[in-house]
């Protein structure tokens, strides 16, 4: 079966509810729903808002993070359960941000992945090197073993609900986007990675989005090509019509 197009907003720490629930009301009056699977993973006290203004609109809704267990003394932090009651369908797990911050490392990105699973919620999991690893010519390497200790012990079988975003450091928030070859080249590595890992038919089932400085203008480019079934875009999908237009690229 063919992979549907996933097109994602990450709105990091932006936005309000109100100014949330104004991108939605924007947002609703442009779009409708198409071929592609859309979804914006939003801060956490805008979710339950935005999943109300979303209902019967096709778009789906999401967190950037989440705690790996599903409930304890953990002072701020918010749970798979907790995150599925409220009808999220997606989280993103190990942004490079989280990574490079909140000291996220492959082992607590492997065990969210077992906690969203095991709630029903669909992970996106973000891999992606940095420009030193770049230039030194270790970038399929790195992202290679992000992939393999980020996915030990997942099931082959999970990987129809696994979106993987590969997502270079220098190309995010720079302006600077990835060539939709080296995004093609990678995100063709990571699926190779996938099936010499998990077999050819979790290769063939797992989403992989690029991000990084997608923008209207370049999202054609890279959403055409045969190994990016996505983009996780930041910036853009702050602003109704440009999101709208990565999603008609
Ligand atoms: P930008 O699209 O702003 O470069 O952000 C990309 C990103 O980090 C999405 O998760």
């Amino acid at each position: 079966m063919a992979r549907k197009k996933f097109i994602a907003g990450n709105w990091k720490m932006y936005k309000t509810v109100a100014e949330a629930l104004s991108f939605a009301e924007a947002f609703k009056a442009l779009y409708v729903s198409g071929p592609h699977d859309v979804a914006i993973l939003a801060p956490y006290t805008q979710l339950a808002a935005l999943k109300d203004a979303f209902a019967g609109t096709g778009v789906l809704v999401g967190a950037q993070n989440l705690h790996f267990e599903a409930e304890g003394a953990y002072t701020g932090e918010v749970s798979a359960p907790m995150l599925k009651e409220l009808g999220m369908d997606y989280v993103i797990i190990g942004h490079s941000e989280r990574r490079q911050y909140f000291a996220e490392t492959d082992e607590t990105v492997n065990k969210k992945i077992f906690a969203a699973l095991s709630a029903d919620i669909l992970p996106i999991v973000c891999v992606g090197e940095s420009l030193p690893t770049r230039e030194a010519g270790e970038a399929s390497q790195f992202v290679g073993a992000q992939v393999a200790a980020g996915f030990a012990g997942v099931g082959a079988e999970d990987f129809e609900r696994i979106t993987i975003a590969y997502e270079p450091i220098w190309a995010i928030g720079t302006g600077l986007a990835a060539t939709a070859e080296q995004a093609e080249d990678m995100c063709a590595f990571i699926r190779g990675k996938v099936a010499e890992l998990f077999g050819d038919a979790a290769a063939e089932a797992v989403r992989i989005q690029y991000g990084g400085s997608v923008k209207p203008g370049n999202a054609t480019e890279i959403l055409t090509k045969p190994d990016i079934d996505g983009a996780l875009v930041g910036g853009a999908s702050l602003v109704p019509a440009d999101f709208k237009a990565i999603i008609d690229f």
